[in-house]
C-alpha cells in the first residue's frame, strides 16, 4: 500500500524550467558556447555544477576552478532574479488538487530535489507547509541519477521502498528512483521518453493509479 509520494520540484511542482534554461543560455552566450533546448534537457535533475560540466562539453577551451565558480555564481544570480518573480501561478497544473487528495487520504508527501534553491522556491509558491519532509540539493552529496536524494526522502518519511512512489520529469530522476528501489511516475520529459513505470500526460492521473492500486 502506498503511504508516501516523493516529488521532484523543478518541472513537477513548479515550472522553473524556462528560468533555468534562460540563465544557462545567458552564460553560454557570454562564453560563446553552443547551447540549445536538447542540451538543456540533459541538465534536468542534475546539480548546478554537473549541468555546467555538460554545457562545457561544447566549449573550445578549458576553464580553471576559479572561472568555474564564477560561472556557477553568474548562472545562479540570473536564475535567482527570475525566482523572485515566482508566485502561485507558477505551480504546475493539477499539483494543488493532487496534494489535497493525498492529504485527504493521509498519504505523506516529500520533496526530493537536486536544487539548492528548493526552500526559496517553496516559500515563493507558498507550498512549503504542505510537505512532511524536504530533501534539497544542500542535503545531498551525490546528484541524480544517484539514489541518495530519494533514499533520504523515504527515510525521512519513515517508509519502506514499496510504500513510496517518486514523481519525476527528469530521465536522471527516474533512474535515481529505480536505483533507490522505488517505482517512478514519470511526467513531462521523462514521460515523453517512456522512462517511468507509469508515464502520465496529466499528473492528476496519479489519483486513478492510487485508487486502482499498483
Ligand atoms: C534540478 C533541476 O531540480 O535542480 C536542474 O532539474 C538543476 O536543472 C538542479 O541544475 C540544481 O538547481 P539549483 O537551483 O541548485 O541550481
Ligand atoms: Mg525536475
Amino acid at each position: 500500500m502506498i503511504k508516501g509520494i516523493i516529488f521532484d520540484l523543478d518541472g513537477v511542482i513548479v515550472s522553473t524550467d524556462q528560468y533555468h534554461y534562460e540563465a544557462w543560455k545567458a552564460l553560454a552566450d557570454r562564453e560563446g558556447i553552443y547551447f540549445n533546448k536538447n542540451i538543456n534537457n540533459r541538465l534536468r535533475g542534475v546539480s548546478r555544477r554537473e549541468s555546467l560540466m555538460i554545457i562545457l562539453e561544447k566549449s573550445q577551451r578549458k576553464y580553471n576552478e576559479l572561472e568555474i565558480e564564477e560561472m556557477l555564481n553568474y548562472k545562479n544570480e540570473i536564475y535567482r532574479n527570475s525566482l523572485n518573480k515566482l508566485t502561485k501561478i507558477d505551480i504546475m497544473s493539477g499539483v494543488v488538487e493532487l496534494l489535497e487528495y493525498l492529504e485527504s487520504q493521509n498519504i505523506k508527501k516529500a520533496i526530493g530535489s537536486s536544487s539548492k534553491n528548493t526552500m526559496l522556491i517553496l516559500d515563493k509558491i507558498g507550498l512549503k507547509a504542505k510537505f512532511d519532509y524536504i530533501v534539497d540539493g544542500i542535503m545531498i552529496t551525490n546528484t541524480k541519477p544517484d539514489p541518495e536524494v530519494f533514499i533520504k526522502a523515504r527515510l525521512g518519511l519513515g517508509l519502506q521502498e514499496d510504500e513510496c512512489l517518486v514523481v519525476e520529469d527528469a530521465v536522471a530522476g527516474v533512474m535515481a528512483s529505480h536505483y533507490a528501489n522505488i517505482k517512478a511516475i514519470a511526467v513531462g520529459d521523462a514521460a515523453k521518453n517512456k522512462k517511468g513505470d507509469y508515464n502520465l500526460d496529466n499528473i492528476l492521473d496519479l489519483i486513478k493509479i492510487l485508487k486502482k492500486g499498483l
